[in-house]
């Protein structure tokens, strides 16, 4: 009984990777469910090449001593152990090839979108018709059905850019421009990870992409475009923010906060994660973040500001989360 539940368990734990924001197997566009289909097609034939050599192994193993001589022909061991598997081989990195340079490759697009890599968490930026750059971070939003060139690069060490659900992965290598193609099928939030090991606090760089209809991201753009909505109501909250220096690292348009070193902070009360999307954007986590960021995400590049009494940390929070 308990083996029985033992094993029922693990295979919950196991099959619960199979769908959910963040699987490759749960695809959310056409160029995810390309490669899911390939890996589908991996698997069977993986499957049916490990049965065939298991049935062999078996019959060698178990068999009758007196076998058939063709077993032991030179024929047989040159093509099933040398041609057979050259040959399966290139027939599957054709058609990986010609799909990741599909998949990758710069070309027409709907949307251009800059994502770099830092240290951990990403810059995203959008580059408006009148060649404007409207800078956010970490939650990166397209409209559905629209083919998107995410143009990735890094400003420190390699990153990885992927989102399972929507495309491949991709390196973010310094000092190269390196384009994804990414589009969505349905409008939802997908999970992203950063996929190459890049210090400290990388497990806890992640990302969200939220999908939404033209007209619903045609607005959030626009609005995103906006300096900060600076709410008389939250002002403590802002001088608090300016008399602890916040501004050397973040920038918040239209305030004189012009830091470029963190994220961009002009709209984090509309994004529904903060520190590198790893935390919901609610005013106690806001407090919690900036009071103990080191505890929360290891060897981030946030201080801890512990300085705070309890009125002013709640007056920043609620300035923050008024951002929107
Ligand atoms: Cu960035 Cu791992």
């Amino acid at each position: 009984m308990t083996a029985r539940r033992g094993l029922a368990l693990a295979a919950l734990t196991a099959l619960a990777g199979c769908g959910g924001t963040q699987s490759t197997l749960d695809p959310g566009g056409p160029y995810a469910r390309e490669i899911a289909m390939l890996s589908w097609g991996m698997f069977a034939g993986a499957g049916v090449i490990t049965l065939i050599v298991g049935v062999l192994l078996a019959w060698a193993v178990w068999g009758r001593a007196s076998k058939p001589a063709w077993l032991s022909d030179t024929r047989i061991i040159l093509g099933g152990g040398l041609i057979l598997p050259s040959v399966v081989l290139a027939a599957l990195l054709i058609p990986t090839l010609a799909m990741g340079l599909r998949q990758s490759g710069d070309g027409e697009a709907d949307l251009r979108i800059r994502v770099t890599g830092e240290q951990w968490w990403w810059r995203v930026q959008y580059v408006d018709a009148n060649g404007a750059t409207i800078e956010t971070a970490n939650e990166i939003r397209i409209p559905v059905g629209a083919t998107v060139a995410f143009e990735l690069h890094t400003a420190d060490v390699i990153h990885s850019f992927w989102v399972p659900a929507l495309a491949g992965k991709l390196d973010m290598m310094p000092g190269q421009t390196n384009v994804l193609r990414i589009r969505a099928d349905t409008p939802g939030t997908y999970r992203g990870q950063c996929a190459e090991f890049c210090g400290g606090a990388h497990a806890m760089m992640a990302m969200h992409v939220v999908v939404q209809t033209p007209e619903d991201f045609t607005a959030w753009l626009a609005a995103q475009r906006a300096p900060a909505r600076d709410a008389e109501a939250a002002a403590r909250g802002r001088a608090v923010f300016f008399a602890a220096g916040c501004g050397a690292c973040h920038m918040v348009r239209g305030t004189p906060a012009q830091g470029r070193l963190g994220p961009d902070l002009t709209h984090v009360g509309g994004r529904g994660f903060i520190a590198g999307g790893t935390l919901a954007t609610t005013r106690e986590n806001l407090k919690h973040w900036i009071t103990d960021s080191q505890q929360i995400k290891p060897d981030n590049r946030m201080p801890e500001f512990g300085v705070f009494g309890d009125d002013d940390i709640g007056a920043l929070a609620a300035w923050l989360e008024s951002l929107t």
